[in-house]
């Protein structure tokens, strides 16, 4: 059983820079924060609605997070899905032939964690979580409501993600776009062909009851961002290479 997404992981050069946005500029609390030595990084989770976002800067130059900054630059990194069970889920995946990087849990800062192969998913790392610790309470400023994902093949994507983590699917546009809930965060598969032919987690999109305090927050800390009639999106070189749409409903 898949509750929901549980954070959303962006690879960052320093953690510290990262941090005078996310927690000092957007006001999102940080709910955790520790180096994990088994993963090469220092890390911190912040709230964000009922979804985190997980920063991980590396500490060692020999781990997939490293190669992955050295290769693509900061931004989006893995999406991380909330289980009860992580060690079952991972014996019955292993079990179905589905790839693997982890066939049993190992801890990590959302508690005991597991990561399935990229292939598993169209070239999106998914981690599975079962936290091990209450996360404390944290009012956040801004929600985690979409995660907007290109692939060649939404439909196809879809069907793969409501199989794996039995998430119900809505498709948009005749199929050409597919809307797959994990909770209260959508995932909104697009074609990449639409998407500059980008393959992978491409955007966040965060919800406010008051757009005006964010946009005044952005302006105190000098961070770029594009106005929209009801929307902002935040220049990725602001917001350490997420493309990051502020909306309020
Ligand atoms: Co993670």
């Amino acid at each position: 059983m898949f509750r929901k997404v549980h954070h959303v992981g962006i690879v960052v050069r320093s953690l510290e820079a990262a941090l005078d946005f996310y927690r000092d500029c957007l006001g999102l609390p940080v709910v955790r924060m520790a180096e994990v030595p088994d993963q090469g990084v220092r890390a911190a989770l912040l709230a964000s609605g009922e979804s985190e976002l997980e920063l991980l800067e590396p500490t060692d130059p020999s781990t997939g997070v490293a190669r992955f900054l050295a290769k693509r630059g900061e931004g989006l990194h893995h999406l991380c899905l909330e289980t009860d069970d992580v060690a079952g889920e991972l014996t019955r995946f292993g079990a179905r032939g589905v790839p693997l990087i982890d066939r049993v849990p190992r801890p990590g800062l959302a508690g005991r964690i597991g990561f399935l192969h990229p292939e598993a998913c169209a070239g999106v790392l998914v981690e599975l979580a079962t936290p091990t610790e209450a996360r404390p309470p944290a009012a956040a400023p801004l929600g985690l409501c979409r995660v907007v994902v290109g692939t060649e093949d939404p439909v196809g994507l879809g069907e793969r993600l409501q199989s794996l983590f039995g998430l119900p699917l809505q498709e948009i546009n005749a199929g050409k776009r597919v809307q797959a809930e994990a909770g209260p965060v959508a995932l909104l598969l697009v074609p990449a062909d639409q998407a500059g032919g980008t393959q992978g987690m491409l955007a966040l999109s965060l919800q406010t009851d008051d757009l005006a305090a964010a946009i005044a927050r952005l302006e105190a800390g000098r961070r770029g961002f594009l106005r929209g009639a009801r929307e902002i999106t935040v220049e990725p070189a602001s917001s350490h290479g997420v493309p990051l749409h502020i909306s309020q409903p």
